[in-house]
């Protein structure tokens, strides 16, 4: 009787472990797009290494430890048959020289994780001397992000490109609650804080992405990477991505040229009826589109090169005609509680038929 009324919960619990390390091994993957062990620049290779040494360390641990354990089970388990009146083993306090020795090795392993970890630190806290540093002002809002090149005077949303090879020195801040920025491949992460001004530099490394051309940016040359915010900041938190392309510097240059330009004016009667629909529908209260007269909204992403872009609702799905009209018709459903939807089409009223989202696609679209 005894002996089936043990065997379900330890059934019950092998089975529940073996769950259990089948979903957290489901989760596993060391090539996804925002894996921190595929490092594609020096700040996110010192993190992965650093990483790397607690890992052995504690794989070291838990070997010997588990050696140690599963050993001591078997040899001093108890070979009678258990009744309630079956004694304890002898109970002894230890051995003085062992917890000694214990302590010794635990400090020295300490030791091990942290001189890396604070020289790492030290390290990252101090952008490079000597070299040509440039500077990205980063404004994050729920839920998406403004970046900007005070240098050269382009500002873009969403997606930022930055020269392969050269130390980028990210000057981070908020306008309303605390987000952060994860480049998971390049290195990171710091808090955006209200009142409080961070920073963090990065190195775009790896291969570049090749020519302007959007259809070349592919995640597989190494040459666009996955932004994510990296702190609950309400509830569309886990859409407030971004991507970061790295160029190499001849194409670094064109980019920031023709970023710098004014929107192109509409080319067909159809992107015509998108401009309109755009400034009657009050998009220009929020949105800016440099060279289109009164839309110079400051609230929600600049939109003058906006078909340039890969992705579309920070970061959510890819630039697409069929996805931006997806967009408009319900910004709620794809971003849950976004400004868009809750300052405008619920405050303002608005309402765009299916005329005015066609227009407004197309013309979005053809802002390259
Ligand atoms: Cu912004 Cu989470």
């Amino acid at each position: 009787m005894q002996k089936t009324r043990w065997m379900s919960p330890r059934l019950a619990l092998a089975g529940g472990l073996a769950l259990l390390l089948g979903l957290l091994l489901g989760g596993c993957g060391f090539d996804g797009v925002q894996s921190t062990l595929e490092a594609s620049g020096p700040v996110a290779e010192r993190q992965a290494e650093i990483f790397m040494v607690t890992v052995w360390v504690s794989v070291g641990i838990f070997a010997v430890v588990g050696t140690f354990l599963a050993y001591c089970i078997w040899k001093f388990r108890y070979k009678g048959e258990v009744t309630p009146d079956t004694p304890l083993p002898d109970q002894g306090h230890g051995d003085a020289l062992t917890e000694i020795g214990l302590i010794l090795v635990s400090v020295f392993l300490v030791g091990v994780i942290a001189l890396p970890t604070l020289k790492g630190i030290f390290w990252m806290w101090t952008v490079p001397e000597g070299e040509d540093v440039m500077e990205i002002n980063v404004v994050g809002y729920q839920w998406w992000w403004r970046f900007e090149y005070p240098e050269y005077g382009v500002v873009t949303a969403n997606e930022l490109a930055m020269p392969v090879g050269r130390p980028v020195k990210f000057n981070l801040k908020t306008m309303d609650v605390i987000h952060a920025f994860w480049v998971p491949k390049l290195g990171g992460k710091m808090d955006l804080m209200p009142g409080q001004d961070n920073w963090l530099w990065l190195e775009a490394g790896g291969g570049t992405a090749g020519d302007l051309n959007r259809a070349t940016w592919q995640v597989e040359n190494g040459g666009v990477f996955y932004g994510q915010c990296a702190e609950f900041c309400g509830e569309s938190h886990a859409f407030m991505r971004f991507r970061v392309v790295s160029l190499n510097d001849s194409d670094f240059r064109a980019w920031l040229e023709h970023q710098r330009s004014e929107a192109v004016p509409p080319a067909t009667p159809e992107q015509t009826a998108g401009r309109d629909a755009f400034m009657k529908n009050q998009c220009a209260v929020c949105h800016t589109i440099r060279g289109v007269p009164g839309a110079a909204g400051l609230v929600g992403p600049d939109l003058t090169h906006f078909g340039s872009r890969l992705t579309v609702a920070a970061g959510i799905k890819d630039n697409t005609v069929e996805n931006v009209k997806q967009w408009l018709t319900d910004p709620h459903a794809m971003k849950p509680g976004n400004t868009m939807y809750k300052a405008g089409y619920e405050a303002m009223n608005i309402n765009l038929d299916q005329a005015a989202i066609d227009s407004l696609a197309e013309y979005l679209m053809s802002l390259k």
